[in-house]
């Protein structure tokens, strides 16, 4: 057992550029982290400085998204090219789920924040390795394409705004990837790479949580703080996140995250269908 608090582990984490290593580090705190719980201790929160940008791998090359050449989805190289944005986008969210405990250790919150957010880290981690393997598996890895650039702009945007931070990453963000999974999911059942489907069906499940998750904490934080929930979440995504949310909606599945479809209709920019 290590003697490090919680925010110390996150920032080490933060910290580490490789990907595998990142995310076995990853799941060795998340393991410490619950096996104290279960004992019915606590490690304890603390406070530390996350770096600005987490530590990546030199490769792959981070582009301006404009720029990051497109392929048309149904062919080899287009099913790589989605691969490798995923395993980019676990990468990222492997981090900003360290970086919500870092960043804002200073805010007293209840032992079950961090239960989840290491959950969803360690979570994400799984995720990051799944699609790692299956982009090996086809002859590829990550790292051999190039990659969005602007992934970590939500967590610079919101570095000093907690309540922001849940509205944005896992209420926008990870919520738009329920919206778009089960037609990743048919694309590679069509080209038989169960391998493929059988990880994204786990990533799929598990998102859910993560969602429900930023819903739980955001609720928590406009009750104790005497918000309407929705009017700030409105306020804050607007704030936040440059453009509007795009249709088409998973709509039983935000609902089962805890997503009313009064939260996010209003920020479509098309009328609720
Ligand atoms: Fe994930
Ligand atoms: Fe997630």
């Amino acid at each position: 057992m290590s003697e490090k608090t919680l925010t110390q582990m996150a920032v080490e984490v933060l910290s580490t550029a490789d990907g595998r290593e990142k995310t076995a580090l990853s799941h060795k705190y998340a393991a410490e982290w619950f096996a104290a719980r279960k004992a019915g201790n606590m490690l304890p929160v603390g406070t530390a400085t996350p770096p600005d940008f987490p530590a990546r791998p030199e490769k792959p090359e981070l582009l301006d998204p404009r720029d990051v050449p497109r392929r048309k989805p149904g062919s080899e190289k287009g099913r790589l090219a989605i691969l490798h944005a995923v395993a980019h986008i676990e990468l990222n969210a492997v981090d900003l789920h360290w970086d919500i405990i870092a960043r804002f250790g200073h805010v007293p919150m209840p032992p079950g924040f961090y239960d989840d957010w290491v959950k969803s880290a360690d979570e994400e981690s799984k995720h990051f390795n799944l699609v790692c393997d299956c982009l090996e598996g086809l002859g590829s890895f990550y790292g051999d394409l190039p990659a969005h650039a602007g992934m970590w702009r939500a967590a610079e945007d919101t570095a000093d705004d907690l309540m922001g931070r849940l509205a944005v990453v896992p209420m926008v963000l990870e919520a738009r990837g329920l919206d778009v999974t089960p037609n990743m999911i048919t694309l590679f059942e069509k080209a038989k790479l169960d391998s493929v489907v059988d990880a994204l069906k786990v990533i799929y499940a598990e998102e859910v949580g993560h969602v429900a998750y930023g819903s739980k904490w955001f609720h928590f934080l406009c009750g104790r703080d005497n918000h309407d929930p929705k009017d700030a979440f409105h306020e804050l995504v607007r704030k936040y996140f440059p453009g509007s949310l795009k249709p088409p909606f998973n709509e039983e599945k935000r609902a089962e995250a805890g997503l009313p479809p009064d939260f996010y209709w209003p920020l479509s920019d098309q009328p609720k269908g």
